[in-house]
């Protein structure tokens, strides 16, 4: 099974994630986690390239276009023989991050869903949501607001956008302002529910 993890920049995705892991991991599963950018040479010059600079280095297409680029390598070069081994695969971010951030940006969604013909979606998608003004907060204590032009505005664009999908397409949306052992619990039991019904359908 392949799950993506999705939500605002200190949304609290990887702290979650790690714990997921943990418990699946006592359950006997073997879970591989990942993350977007990943780590292919586009996930990289990503990275380097765009993350660190203000978003105008370069057209909000370029964005799009490298995330969907690397979004498909890391799906062929890295989550699908890891599932193809059977590790149950979490990823931090996959195709909503680009609709949400790159839509943000004020690209079309229908050209941003196109790019993603290609794409294989994620078994189950999961969105961790946090008002901004509490993102905002974790972010600044962890000094790390560097990362390209997030401030209030967009991402109240982007949380409205990821909610927006999720309402359309019935994506799981976790409270996670609450204390992070519930919020783990959660999305714990989503996931065995949904294992279950692979199982059992
Ligand atoms: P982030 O998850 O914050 O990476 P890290 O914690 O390793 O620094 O991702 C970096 C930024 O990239 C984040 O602000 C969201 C943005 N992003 C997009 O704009 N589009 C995408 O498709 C993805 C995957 C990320």
């Amino acid at each position: 099974m392949f799950i993506a993890i999705e939500g605002i920049d200190g949304s609290g995705k990887s702290t979650v994630i790690s714990r997921l892991r943990d418990r699946l991991v006592d359950r006997g599963f073997r879970v591989h986690v990942t993350s977007e950018p990943s780590q292919s040479p586009i996930g990289r010059l990503i990275r380097d390239w765009l993350l660190k600079q203000n978003a105008n280095v370069a057209h909000p297409s370029v964005f799009a276009l490298l995330f969907v680029a690397d979004r498909v390598q890391h799906y062929y070069g890295e989550v699908k023989p890891m599932l193809d081994r059977g590790y149950l695969v979490i990823s931090e971010r996959y195709m909503e991050s680009t609709l949400a951030y790159q839509g943000a940006m004020g690209l079309p969604m229908d050209w941003l869903i196109e790019l993603h013909r290609f794409v294989p979606r994620p078994d189950l998608t999961i969105i961790l949501d946090v008002p901004v003004n509490v993102a905002m907060s974790r972010l600044s204590s962890r000094r790390r607001l560097e990362v390209f032009e997030i401030n209030r505005d967009f991402l109240e664009r982007v949380r409205e956008l990821l909610l927006r999908r999720a309402l359309e397409l019935n994506y799981p949306v976790i409270n996670g302002e609450r204390d992070v052992n519930a919020v783990v619990d959660e999305v714990f039991n989503i996931v065995i529910k949904h294992l279950g019904h692979r199982i059992n359908p």
